[in-house]
């Protein structure tokens, strides 16, 4: 643990990397997470909006203007709404019981490069970004605040999403004291973006394995998230004899086991999960008459969508082979999103001049990034994390490679804004 010294705004002047350390450990302390194991941060929860407000002081101590677009994607910037910059960014919630580098890491970075510009004397124009729920751990929807920013979410929708115990996103948002009305307008917060860079943790293990400091994205997978329904018949787990029953897990069994082989056998950029399975009553000595579960479905090419329809093919006919019901629906899909040529063409430049390895790769993991370059040329910058081990309270990763990301990011920036300037 890096002794925490408060970094915030200017003044102290430790190395990028104790900076970075301290915000990332800070954020991971009691005040800032739900108890538990690791850090869990849901949007519109006190420890979020400790969260945020953390952030907040550290933007305004060298000057940077801080607001919040009507849903609670945090915006901090040293230039008026609307204006020429280029955006950064990611998110500081988290999963649940997940690590303390997932998104956080990724905005403390973001800041560490507007410290460095302040410092340096650098007018750069810069717009940085913390995206609101961007886990999904909250109300189920994966990047739904970026989601919302690019007009991917109906009034319907947003009504309709709710937590576990049934707060609905409207109710919350308001609450915390935002306008989830107005969500439409959140748009207009990328105006003027003339690019975009998200620094993230890796959440796999290939610069590790690999020996490479930093990783240029190229590419972002695409996903599927769905829900799928079992419904058999409760009985007695004693009296009920085996050739008598509509065992609901048997069939849920048999779905994820069919999942993971499909996985394995299409190409090998597909990866498919069930990540929650709820068997109803739930009790030691009933027959489960009902299995819940979801299905996430991911790939950089679109294999993920033919993967999709045919285990919920396999699983209908399955429930059907017992007489059981079955339901399929899709939560949400995201497209796979490649990133700009321009953009990850002038982070390989600024990481060659640094000496250390880099290499261009794909990212399995869904980023808001992928929604924010439907409108902006964007990439992304990543760095290792420990045996690739993510959403995990043992996820770890060395704040000195985020302060190598953070110079590479900030030569980036510098250079496409020249660019942009002279074309
Ligand atoms: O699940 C993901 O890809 C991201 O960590 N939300
Ligand atoms: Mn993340
Ligand atoms: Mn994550």
């Amino acid at each position: 643990m890096t002794d925490i010294t408060t970094t915030l705004g200017a003044g102290s002047d430790p190395s990028s990397a104790t900076r970075i350390a301290a915000d990332v450990d800070m954020l991971a302390t009691p005040e800032f997470t739900l108890p538990g194991l690791g850090v869990t941060r849901y949007a519109y929860t006190d420890a979020y909006a400790r969260t945020l407000h953390y952030f907040e002081e550290a933007f305004r101590g060298f000057g940077f203007d801080v607001r919040y677009d009507p849903v609670g994607t945090l915006i901090a910037s040293n230039r008026p709404p609307g204006e020429r910059c280029f955006g950064l960014g990611s998110h500081c919630d988290s999963v649940r019981n997940g690590g303390r580098y997932d998104g956080t890491l990724g905005v403390a970075c973001a800041l560490e490069v507007c410290r460095l510009a302040h410092e340096r004397g650098l007018d750069l124009p810069l717009r940085v970004f913390s995206f609101l729920e961007e886990e999904g751990s909250g109300f189920g929807q994966m990047l739904l605040g970026s989601r919302i920013m690019l007009q991917r979410v109906s009034d319907d929708d947003l009504a309709s999403y709710r937590t576990d115990d049934g707060v609905s996103f409207v109710e919350a948002a308001r609450e915390a004291g935002f306008g989830p009305d107005r969500h439409r307008e959140s748009i207009v917060a990328l105006d003027g973006l003339v690019g975009w860079i998200e620094p993230h943790i890796e959440q796999g293990r290939v610069l590790q394995d690999t020996g490479y400091r930093l990783g240029v994205v190229d590419a972002i997978a695409g996903y599927i998230h769905a829900d799928a329904k079992v419904e058999g018949r409760a009985d007695h787990a004693g009296a009920t004899p085996m050739g008598f029953r509509s065992d609901a897990a048997i069939t849920a069994a048999e779905i994820v086991v069919e999942l993971d082989g499909m996985a394995r056998e299409c190409s090998d950029d597909v990866v498919g999960t069930v990540g929650e399975i709820h068997l109803q009553p739930g009790v030691i000595n009933v027959v489960p008459g009902t299995a819940e579960f979801t299905l996430d479905l991911r790939s950089t090419s679109d294999a993920h969508a033919e993967l999709a329809e045919r285990i919920s093919a396999y699983g209908r006919s399955r429930a059907e082979a017992r007489g059981q019901r079955w339901s399929y629906r899709e939560r949400q899909r995201v497209e796979p999103m490649a990133m700009h040529e321009r953009v990850v063409n002038a982070v390989e430049r600024a990481a060659s001049t640094t000496g250390h390895p880099w290499r261009r790769m794909p990212s399995g993991a869904a980023h808001d990034t992928m929604l924010v370059a439907e409108r902006v040329p964007s990439a992304m910058v990543f760095v290792p994390c420990v045996d690739g081990i993510s959403h995990a309270p043992e996820e770890r990763a060395d704040p000195a490679d985020a302060a190598l990301a953070a110079e590479v990011i900030l030569a980036a920036v510098r250079d496409l804004m020249k660019v942009e300037r002279d074309a």
